[in-house]
């Protein structure tokens, strides 16, 4: 499975990027917002330096010439950029298009199995269902998931599937056992992946051992 991170906070990158198991970045208008982002383009081109995987940068016009013409811009800005694009019909008429051009996209705002099939159908890179907004609307966000891996392993499309809006580890366990191709998540997600309690206790007492074992006699024999 591979480990996107989902923010567009330059230092959280960096970090996550530096503990050598992050394979790319998804950013939406409302990270670049909490960022205050006024330089999109420098910005995403930030983003790539950093990582040189998949970078998700989002188109916001909503019609297939803006889309087209946004779309095409962002992808000169770095090899690695994939044009965002939202899951609706002049998107995915881009989205076509954009694969006849060979530009990645990822298809975002995914909230159904059907969105999921004809995003496939149009050739999308990347299908992005959003897990936590289904549960947030008493959905169940991991059906789609198991959904889309169903329907795209049976027709053998090739578009792999982005679990996004991940809130919690389980979010990724249940994720990975269903055969979605990608997680992307905050950064404090992927840093509870690697907690565990047991770990940090049983760390404690092998080095508290080892440290009385240096003051320790010599045994007799
Ligand atoms: C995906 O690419 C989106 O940027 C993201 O996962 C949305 O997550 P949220 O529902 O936590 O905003």
């Amino acid at each position: 499975m591979k480990f996107f991170i989902d923010t567009a906070v330059l230092d959280e990158i960096q970090e996550a990027y530096d503990m050598g198991v992050l394979d790319g970045v998804t950013t939406n208008p409302s990270l670049m917002k909490k960022v205050g982002v006024k330089d999109f383009h420098g910005h995403i081109a930030k983003i790539c330096e950093i990582v040189p995987g998949p970078v998700s940068a989002e188109v916001t016009a909503t019609d297939y010439q803006g889309i087209l013409d946004e779309g095409r811009e962002v992808a000169q800005i770095a090899d690695n950029v994939v044009v965002k694009v939202p899951l609706i019909l002049d998107g995915i008429k881009a989205i076509k298009t954009f694969t006849e051009e060979g530009i990645d996209t990822n298809c975002t705002l995914c909230f159904s199995s059907t969105q999921a099939l004809v995003a496939a159908k149009a050739g999308a890179t990347y299908i992005s269902p959003f897990i936590g907004r289904l549960d947030d609307i008493s959905s169940n966000g991991m059906d789609l998931i198991r959904q889309i891996v169903q329907i795209y392993d049976t027709y053998g499309y090739e578009t792999e599937v982005l679990a996004a809006s991940i809130r919690h580890p389980m979010h990724v366990v249940e994720s990975a056992m269903a055969g979605a191709d990608v997680g992307t998540m905050p950064l404090d997600v992927i840093k509870k992946l690697i907690d565990h309690p047991l770990t940090d206790a049983g760390l404690a007492k092998f080095l508290s051992d080892w440290e009385a074992l240096q003051g320790a006699e010599e045994p007799a024999n």
